[in-house]
């Protein structure tokens, strides 16, 4: 290992974009697939890898959600956070803000209970195994309806007190913001914090509709927030961080190289931007491969790669003197590197 891997490796970081589904290896797609007596359309696990070349968001959550079906039950969900942690943990993870896609779930006939529970025990369990805090972001498919985002949001209800925030994923263009204002002014009401992607593939006016209408407290991806200027001062004064996905955004087709990613532009300019990984088992790396594929394709040094850690907790939805101290962390690491 390189004194720059050394140095990723034990930088405490906090994960703030993971879809739970999307760290669905192709042997746990396998394990899972097995047990459940379900037949999936590949032969073997190179098969699996093999399929996950994307041209786009869409060829990809095609996959993704196919993908999904071999998770049927309250063990499978456990088991696939189970995992998810433990590579966080090797991977200097010390607090992760988890997404998942209940209607991913609940169309094919998995209880909420079932999913939410199996992803609660994982949870606990990692606090207790590996000392990792964690909470719980429930998104809702922007390509489904306003009707069956609230249909989630009442089924969610006796869990609420367990869920941190509400987002927004799936297909992005066509499927603007403002289609979901209400039923984010509904989870807020109920005293959810309020994420969403936008600027992934979609426009920068979708990122202004993510802060005018949804009123959210983070952006996931905001790439194109880029191509405007006004846009990008207005995020930077209210210090609104970005949740980017490096390796997502290569394997997306969002940027051409990862020698081509902004990462290093955002911070020049004053974003707040952190690193996730987004879909691991589908983009080639966990979360710190993501900061050694953006140290490597943009001579990011120590004190950048240190600065997008500190976001990731002063963008958190920690508690302020709880992130100040895994800030403290941060700063020790980099002052004894
Ligand atoms: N669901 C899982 N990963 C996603 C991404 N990168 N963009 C939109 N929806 C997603
Ligand atoms: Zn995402």
């Amino acid at each position: 290992m390189t004194d720059l891997d050394a140095f990723i490796t034990g930088l405490p970081k906090a994960e703030l974009h993971l879809h739970i589904e999307g760290s669905l290896e192709p042997e746990q797609m396998f394990a899972f697939a097995r047990r459940n007596g379900i037949s999936i359309p590949y032969a073997s696990v190179e098969e699996v890898r093999a399929a996950y070349a994307f041209g786009n968001l869409q060829d990809f959550l095609d996959i993704y959600y196919a993908g999904a079906d071999v998770l049927r039950t309250r063990a499978d969900f456990h088991d696939l956070a189970a995992a998810y942690f433990d590579r966080a943990a090797a991977d200097g993870v010390v607090h992760a803000e988890i997404m998942f896609d209940p209607q991913t779930h609940s169309d094919r006939g998995i209880p909420f209970a079932e999913v939410i529970e199996g992803l609660l025990s994982a949870m606990e369990e990692a606090e207790t195994r590996h000392g990792i805090s964690s909470n719980l972001i429930m998104s809702f498919l922007r390509h489904l309806s306003e009707e069956t985002a609230f249909e989630t949001l009442a089924m969610a209800e006796p869990w609420l007190d367990r869920i941190m925030a509400v987002g927004l994923d799936s297909s992005e263009l066509g499927h603007p913001p403002e289609k979901f204002a209400r039923v984010f002014t509904a989870a807020a009401a109920r005293g959810l914090r309020l994420v969403a992607h936008a600027g992934e593939e979609g426009p920068p006016d979708y990122v202004k509709q993510a802060l005018d209408l949804l009123k959210v407290e983070r952006i996931d991806h905001g790439n194109r927030a880029l191509e405007d200027n006004a846009l990008v001062d207005r995020l930077v004064q209210s210090g609104m961080t970005l949740t980017v996905c490096p390796l997502s955004n290569l394997k997306l087709c969002v940027v051409d190289r990862i020698e081509d990613h902004p990462i290093d532009r955002m911070l020049a300019l004053g974003l707040k931007a952190t690193v996730n990984s987004d879909d691991p088992a589908y983009f080639g790396g966990y979360v710190a491969d993501n900061y050694r594929a953006i140290a490597a394709g943009r001579g990011l040094g120590k004190a950048e790669l240190a600065e997008l850690a500190r976001n990731s907790f002063t963008g958190s939805f920690l508690p302020a003197d709880i992130a100040r101290k895994h800030v403290e962390q941060v700063d020790a690491w980099l002052a004894a590197h």
